[in-house]
Parts: C-alpha cells; sequence; structure tokens
C-alpha cells in the first residue's frame, strides 16, 4: 500500500509523529575560529523575549519558519507568540531571571529583532556569541544557520546574504545535562543555562584577518607573528605595528596565511610588572588591534621558569559563579577576584572547570595574574566515544584560539580528576598533543589524582603533559593526614608538581574545636597542616588549594552546605574572609623566600 505521503500541515500536525526532530539541526556545527581582538562590535545585548519549551516544540514544529499561514492565506493556529513573550535580559543565566526558572533545565527559546543597513557592499558580517550554555541552535530571518556544542566558549556564523533591513534572531538554548556531555551529567557545580556572554555583530571586509598571534621568538630573539585570512585575496603583504616600539614590520600573506620574525626587544610581562603593547595588524582594507604582552613560560627539570627565573605558582582556585549573576560574571566580579587573590599574595589563579569569560584573561593581563585555564573534561565523561572527543577537542581549539594571544595564561589544562583508565589515557593523551600543537609556548596540564592504593603519584597522563597537577584532600576526605607525607615520600616526579586543589568546607563565622568538620577552626586546621607538608616538597612547585570563594552546587545537601560548596576562603557573597584566608596570605609572603 502506497505510503500516505506527509503534507506541510504548518505548525501542528506533521511534528508530534517524528522524534528524531534533532537530527536536522546537527548538520552545521558552528565553531568558534575568529579571533575578533578588539573589533568594532555591534552589541545585540539587552531585552530579547523568551520562551520556555520544555517539550522542544519551536524545534519540532519549525517556530522559526513562522508560518502563519497556508497557501491559500487561512490563519494556521500558533503556540507562539514572539514578540508578547516575557522578556529577559542578555546576557545572562536564566536561573537567576526568576524564581521558576532558577532550577529550569531545558529548552528556552530567546528571540528579538534587530535592524541592519550595509556599510560597504562588499562587507561581511558575523554574529558571534561569547558564550551559550550548553547547546544553542541558531536561526536568521527564518533560517537555521547552525548549532554549536559547549557551555564555554565563543562561537561565531556568517550572515552576509540572510540579513535585510529588519531581521529576526531565534536562539534555542538548551543546557540539559547529558551523559555524552562535556562535561557529562555529573559535575560538582551548578548548571546554569542560557545566553550568558555577550551577542554581538561583527561586520568585516571581504577579505579580513580570521585569525592572528603575535609572541616572542621561541628562540628568545624578538617576537613572531602568524596571520590567517579569509576571503578572496588569499596573496599578499599584511603589517604589524607596535607604536610604543617604534616598529612597523611586513609578513607576506601566501594562500591565506603568513608569518614573520622580527628582532624587536619588548619589555617583558610578568606578574609584578604586567606590561601590555598596544598593536595593530592591517591587510587590505582590514585591521585588527589589541593589547599584548610578551613573557616566556617553560619547565626545565622540576621547574617552572618564567622570563628565564624559577618560579613558584601561589595560587587559589575559582569557579565562573557569582551569588547574584550565576556564571553571567561581571568584569568587576573579576577585578574583585584577582584584587583579592592579590590580597592574599597570590601571583596565579586556576579558573576551574571550564574556560571563563574571555575578560577573564584580558583582565589578568592588566592585573599581572597567571592563568591556568581548563576544559571540561571532568570526571567520567564517554572517554571511548569519539563524538564526546571530538567535542572536547573542540571545545580546547575554541578556547586557545580566543586565548592564545594572552600573556597570563600559562597552562592550558586539558581536564580534571579522571581515573587512570587506557581510554582516558587515550582520549587525554591526545588532548594534551592538540594543545601542544595548537600552542607550542605554553605548557600543558591537567588535574590528575594519586594512586590512592600504593600512596604514590604514577598517573600515566603525566608523560604528556608539562606540569602534573594533583588534587588532593588529605585531612578532609581522607582523614588521615599521614597518608600525605607518604604520598610524597613514595613518589619521584620528574616533572614540576601543581598541586591545584586541596581544602576543606568551613560555613562562614562557623566557630569550635579545630576537629569540628565545616567550622572555620577546622578548615583552619587543615590548611596549616597541609601548608606544613607542601612548604617541604621540593618538587611542588605551586599550590592553587579549592577555593577562593563558596558557590552554588546541587550536589551539597548537608543544612550547614544549603546546596552550596562551602571550601572557599571567603563567602559566596565575598563579604567574609574565613579563618584559612589569612593562613594562605601569610603563607604565600614567605613560600620561596
Ligand atoms: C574535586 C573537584 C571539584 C570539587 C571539589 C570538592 O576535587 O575537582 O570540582 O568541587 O573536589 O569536592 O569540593
Amino acid at each position: 500500500m502506497k505510503e500516505k505521503m506527509e503534507k506541510p500541515a504548518g505548525n501542528f500536525l506533521e511534528n508530534i509523529h517524528k522524534e528524531d526532530y534533532l537530527a536536522p539541526y546537527q548538520t552545521k556545527k558552528l565553531k568558534g575560529l575568529m579571533l575578533s581582538g578588539s573589533r568594532d562590535k555591534e552589541s545585540l545585548n539587552g531585552v530579547w523575549h523568551f520562551g520556555i519549551d520544555q517539550y522542544d516544540n519551536c524545534l519540532r514544529a519549525k517556530f522559526f519558519e513562522e508560518n502563519y499561514y497556508d497557501d491559500m492565506g487561512r490563519a494556521y493556529p500558533l503556540d507562539y507568540s514572539f514578540d508578547t513573550w516575557e522578556t529577559i535580559q542578555v546576557p545572562s543565566c536564566w536561573n537567576l531571571a526568576s524564581e521558576y526558572l532558577f532550577l529550569y533545565e531545558g529548552s528556552l527559546v530567546y528571540t528579538r529583532k534587530f535592524r541592519y543597513q550595509r556599510h560597504d557592499k562588499n562587507e561581511r558580517v558575523f554574529l558571534r556569541f561569547g558564550g551559550a550554555a550548553y547547546v544553542a541552535y541558531v536561526f536568521v530571518n527564518q533560517k537555521f544557520v547552525g548549532f554549536h556544542e559547549g557551555a564555554s566558549t565563543p562561537f561565531e556564523v556568517e550572515v552576509t546574504e540572510l540579513l535585510r533591513d529588519e531581521n529576526r534572531i531565534v536562539v534555542v538554548v538548551n543546557n540539559t545535562r547529558k551523559r555524552t556531555n562535556v562535561p557529562c551529567e555529573n559535575t560538582d557545580w551548578f548548571n546554569y543555562g542560557g545566553l550568558y556572554r555577550d551577542v554581538e555583530i561583527l561586520r568585516v571586509p571581504e577579505t579580513f584577518i580570521k585569525d592572528f598571534s603575535v609572541t616572542l621568538n621561541p628562540d628568545g630573539n624578538g617576537i613572531r607573528a602568524t596571520v590567517k585570512v579569509d576571503g578572496v585575496i588569499g596573496n599578499g603583504t599584511a603589517m604589524l605595528k607596535i607604536s610604543e616600539l617604534d616598529f612597523a614590520g611586513e609578513i607576506n600573506i601566501t594562500d591565506g596565511k603568513g608569518e614573520a620574525s622580527f628582532l624587536v626587544k619588548p619589555k617583558l610581562w610578568s606578574p609584578e610588572n604586567p606590561k601590555l603593547y598596544d598593536y595593530s595588524l592591517e591587510y587590505l582594507e582590514d585591521k585588527v588591534s589589541d593589547r599584548i604582552g610578551f613573557r616566556e613560560i617553560k619547565v626545565v627539570g622540576t621547574d617552572i621558569y618564567l622570563n628565564g627565573e624559577p618560579i613558584l605558582l601561589k595560587g587559589i582556585c575559582a569557579h565562573e559563579d557569582s551569588v547574584f549573576n550565576g556564571k553571567a560574571v561581571t568584569e568587576a566580579e573579576i577585578r574583585e577576584n584577582y584584587r583579592l587573590a592579590k590580597e592574599m599574595n597570590c601571583n596565579y589563579m586556576r579558573l576551574a572547570h571550564y574556560p571563563h569569560s574571555e575578560q577573564a584573561a584580558i583582565i589578568a593581563d592588566e592585573m599581572g595574574i597567571m592563568l591556568w585555564e581548563e576544559i571540561p573534561v571532568y570526571w567520567a565523561i564517554e572517554f571511548e566515544n569519539e563524538a564526546v572527543y571530538d567535542n572536547a577537542e573542540n571545545q580546547l581549539t575554541e578556547l586557545i584560539t580566543r586565548d592564545k594571544n594572552r600573556a597570563s595564561v600559562i597552562i592550558w589544562s586539558v581536564g580534571n580528576e579522571n581515573v587512570d583508565t587506557d581510554v582516558r589515557l587515550h582520549f587525554m593523551s591526545r588532548l594534551a598533543k592538540k594543545a601542544k600543537a595548537l600552542d607550542p609556548a605554553r605548557l600543558v596540564s591537567a588535574a590528575c589524582l594519586y594512586d590512592g592504593e600504593a600512596l604514590v603519584i604514577n598517573d600515566r597522563l603525566s608523560e604528556f603533559i608539562d606540569i602534573i597537577g594533583i588534587n588532593e584532600y588529605f585531612g578532609w576526605y581522607q582523614p588521615d593526614f599521614s597518608q600525605l607525607i607518604r604520598l610524597f615520600e613514595n613518589s619521584k616526579p620528574t616533572k614540576p608538581v601543581v598541586i591545584c586543589e586541596t581544602g576543606a568546607d568551613a560555613r562562614s563565622y562557623h566557630r569550635g574545636p579545630k576537629d569540628d568538620l565545616m567550622t572555620e577552626d577546622n578548615q583552619l586546621y587543615v590548611y596549616q597542616r597541609q601548608i606544613e607538608v607542601l612548604s617541604q616538597i621540593p618538587y611542588v612547585k605551586g599550590i592553587s588549594p579549592w577555593i577562593l570563594f563558596d558557590f552554588r552546587c546541587p550536589r551539597r545537601l548537608h543544612s550547614l552546605q544549603n546546596y552550596l560548596n562551602l571550601k572557599g576562603l571567603l563567602s559566596a557573597d565575598k563579604s567574609h574572609k574565613k579563618l584559612a584566608f589569612y593562613a594562605m596570605k601569610e603563607f604565600f609572603a614567605r613560600w620561596g623566600e
């Protein structure tokens, strides 16, 4: 019997029988491979309309097509009304927009209109998203333009041919945790959702500078610039200028790319002297400009060298989390975090467990804080799943593309606390090699687990990374503190070790005997014992305790925790410094002196 042809039945009938409705939207994977520097951008931030779409009806019934009438002009019944929906501020996390959205996991449909006037007949136009948690499906003027997976990295899409005077953008953002996501469904932080970073329009010439890097020459002589252009004219000359150095240098571009070295001698960037230079890069009608610091970071034996001097990484961890803004942290909050870290005599911060805002490295460059940046290959993701690897590698590539010109970033971390199995080793050693290939000028690390049975540092990933990150919670999750000493006695690492997590929970103002868990006195006691041991270990070249401030965490159900992870050295709103804050401040002032 001939199967009945599916007929276009508008927004309703055709789609209630299709459970593979997502397939057509997984065809155009958007990436974040266009480095925008400080290009002029037109902001689409502001008031958007939104609909809470628990059943994904926008994608199923194709709301974005705005099919209002059949071909005889008869109106269809609609299940959406874009411009009379409630409104929400972009950027923001929807969880903090209203009580009923706080714990929402699912799809939220964002939409707004915007006007576009062409400035130049050959200009090209891109939409750029700073981040969307976790997956985003983008539609412009009723057309699907692509989807992006990964909550914390930027992505862009060219819309040149789609724009007209009056335009509509629809973005379906879904933050549902999934086994095959990166990170997977189980983490120790709050699952915020939304268009929580900037949404912008970028106009570029027909041929434009798509990617560029300016670094110290690996051989220590001068600087090196690499440029990639996109467009019709792939051969020509780019011009790099650093006016403070009275420097201008040409870079020959062949088949869309080029690189050149120049014997200029910039002052070097360091936390004590975060020297930045304004530079511009021009190619044909395009020009990008930004600020950049020059520094060298390397490992020799078990030492870490910054600009030829051995250093200790005196740090602290931080989540991208705020009582008031969730993951949509503001520049002021980033600056406050670094100010607090410096008050604690830190020169370094571990941005856990995923790429933080683009502003994090820009402000760290300015304030003089070295950074560990990380992709969320966290705990038990599906290491045997090639699609999961591609997602992880894409997030790593987008992070490195975005931040590779930031002097403050000294370490790329490929993950956190993953059990040392064969599949995990294969997965993460590939990521480590990828990071090295994309950016030979930086160090690669990961937060590894020590071997709890043999009490030794022997994670096989160590062979593929420059710095061995170790998370250990002796005195807290492992109450027998004597094991920490045995761990170090048993271990003979040939690379620097950074204790990238250690700590204990303490409820602010909660006081008691030092053995009373969750008191500030106990947290202080754990820190004092940690400091006593760690300060004696010659190959420990960095410490970043867990964590600067308390943060939202749905796994923390004790009545004292009240859905917060209380390992902060400050309260979640940063109004209170716990006793251990002062212990770290005093230790970092003297460690290595
Ligand atoms: C782990 C993990 C953190 C977590 C912390 C804790 O080491 O890396 O993400 O928050 O321990 O248990 O508090």
